[in-house]
């Protein structure tokens, strides 16, 4: 594993500048894309560029990390109505090729299938992930097994009540999610993690000291042959 210190738009930069590169040396990328806080300032940069013509999205594909079951993707806290508010409706991307786990209807089916539909576009080129403070990476909580596929994944109480922050109240935080597995994340061909603030620290110091242990899903990465973890001095404030 890599690792980059610096501030939040820092850091947001760089790992733009890393999707910018991506698809400019290859057009038709498959990009993995992540929901939350962490990436806001990426994608905005990656919306700047776009506008600027910097960077076309028109032949790019995507795929989510999860989504939660039970909101449809028109809920205004769905991963899909995430997604395009905060980059697929302001690039020149095809939105036929953005895939985002299903959380009602036949979201099981589109489970099943989702790895598979991966590797049919070639498996994902850049993955970008978040983490979450039990070391959570996608939804794969603690426990999760490395060898996991998408599944179906409930929610910890400890990520119930920091996504409550963006409900109205706790008791509307979905219980479950459809997830991208440890696997199916590793199988990326390269993989740039952010982490900012205090509430991230602990997860950080696990990830780039403690032992590899399903315990904490994110210590899963340092057998990752090409992923570098980008925090600010918050997140990187236990390490040192
Ligand atoms: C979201 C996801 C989650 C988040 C994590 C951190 O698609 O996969 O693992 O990355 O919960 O969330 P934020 O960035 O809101 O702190």
């Amino acid at each position: 594993m890599k690792l980059v210190v610096g501030n939040e738009d820092m850091i947001s930069r760089l790992i733009a500048d890393e999707f910018i590169k991506q698809v400019n040396a290859k057009p038709n990328s498959v990009l993995g894309l992540a929901t939350g806080t962490s990436p806001l300032k990426v994608y905005a940069n990656l919306v700047k560029a776009n506008k600027e013509g910097k960077v076309t999205f028109k032949d790019v594909a995507t795929f989510n990390l999860d989504e939660y079951v039970g909101l449809e993707g028109t809920h205004n806290q769905s991963y899909r109505y995430f997604m395009n508010d905060n980059l697929f409706d302001h690039i020149d991307i095809d939105k036929s090729k953005t895939h985002v786990l299903k959380g009602v209807g036949n979201y099981i089916e589109y489970m099943n299938q989702y790895d598979d539909e991966i590797a049919s576009f070639g498996g994902i080129d850049l993955q970008i992930l978040g983490i979450g403070s039990d070391g959570h990476i996608a939804f794969n909580e603690p426990g999760t097994p490395f060898d996991s596929l998408t599944h179906i994944a409930e929610l910890t109480e400890s990520t119930i009540r920091d996504n409550s922050r963006l409900f109205n109240d706790i008791s509307e935080v979905p219980t479950k999610a459809v997830t991208m597995g440890l696997k199916s994340i590793m199988n990326a061909k390269k993989i740039v993690l952010i982490a900012t603030g205090k509430n991230k620290a602990k997860a950080i110091r696990d990830l780039l000291l403690g032992p590899k242990t399903e315990d904490v899903p994110c210590s899963i990465l340092q057998d990752h042959p090409d992923c570098t973890i980008y925090v600010d001095e918050d997140a990187y404030s236990l390490v040192k």
